[in-house]
């Protein structure tokens, strides 16, 4: 075993790396047009499942061939055995993130983690960051009650989830805006939160509905933010990414005014 480990994903991180740009597109083509516009302006592409639908593997390959730094947004939910054996797959392709749903329970994820460390090991390579999903944010109070027959409030569940994610050994999980504050309180010492539904206050909601701005995401303590439409609709794409780039210079000024939390992987080496 390695004694030091190396994550491929950069530390510390600076606003740009922050900022992950959704390739929620409809064609490789366009996907592709958009990474060479942005690339080396942002931190990361999130290739997702309608784009991994269409294209496989190659697509993220070839974000890769162009220096560019992958979030695999596919959500693992199945038996332990066939996540620890997509999760080694995901660390072949050199993907900087992926992530598996929390709701596939304690045993599911501690193989996640596992399956990506023993790959990274044997391949002497960086480990991605495995993050979970905790309850997805087109639900709410009614259908988890209704659909899952789960009696405690939303914010509850997520933040149980959160911290059995922790225990799990994974590196953080992905949440709503208004789920930040809530987690930097419930869970300690070194976890990653990658924020979507992210709305500069230029830009539109689209069909988000609780959004926050990408300066209030980064002082609730988000490390990464996931940005898509916003970006992708722009008349100017560079100069809607420089807009966001310093709206979260800004909103870590905050964070950091607010005295050391501690909390954010950027404070910590690995
Ligand atoms: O266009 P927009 O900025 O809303 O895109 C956000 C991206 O983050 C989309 O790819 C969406 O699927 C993803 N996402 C989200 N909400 C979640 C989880 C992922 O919007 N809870």
């Amino acid at each position: 075993m390695r004694s030091s480990v190396t994550y491929n994903a950069p530390l510390p991180l600076t606003p740009k790396d922050r900022l992950v740009i959704a390739l929620d597109l409809d064609s490789d083509r366009e996907a592709m047009v958009l990474v060479d516009e942005l690339i080396g302006e942002v931190g990361m592409f999130k290739v997702g499942h309608q784009l991994f639908t269409a294209y496989g593997p190659d697509i993220v390959r070839r974000i890769k061939d162009k220096g560019g730094r992958v979030f695999l947004d596919l959500k693992y939910h199945d038996i332990p055995n066939t996540v620890a054996k997509a999760s080694a797959e995901a660390v072949k392709l050199g993907v900087s993130i992926f992530n598996v749903h929390a709701l596939g329970g304690m045993d599911m994820m501690k193989a996640a983690v596992s399956a990506t460390k023993e790959e990274a090991d044997r391949r002497s390579s960086p480990l991605p960051l495995v993050l979970a999903v905790t309850i997805l944010t087109s639900m709410d109070d009614t259908a988890l009650r209704r659909d899952l027959k789960i009696n405690r409030s939303l914010r509850r569940e997520v933040s149980h989830l959160a911290e059995l994610a922790q225990r799990a050994g994974m590196s953080g999980v992905v949440a709503s805006p208004l789920e930040i504050t809530m987690l930097r309180k419930a869970i300690r010492g070194r976890f990653v939160v990658l924020t979507p539904g992210v709305r500069p206050a230029w830009a539109g909601k689209d069909d988000q509905i609780r959004v926050m701005s990408p300066g209030e995401a980064v002082a609730a303590g988000a490390d990464y933010l996931v940005v898509g439409r916003p970006v992708l609709k722009s008349p100017d794409r560079r100069a809607a990414v420089q807009k966001i780039i310093h709206e979260i210079e800004q909103g870590l000024a905050v964070n950091k005014l607010r005295s050391g939390a501690g909390y954010s992987i950027s404070r910590e080496t690995p």
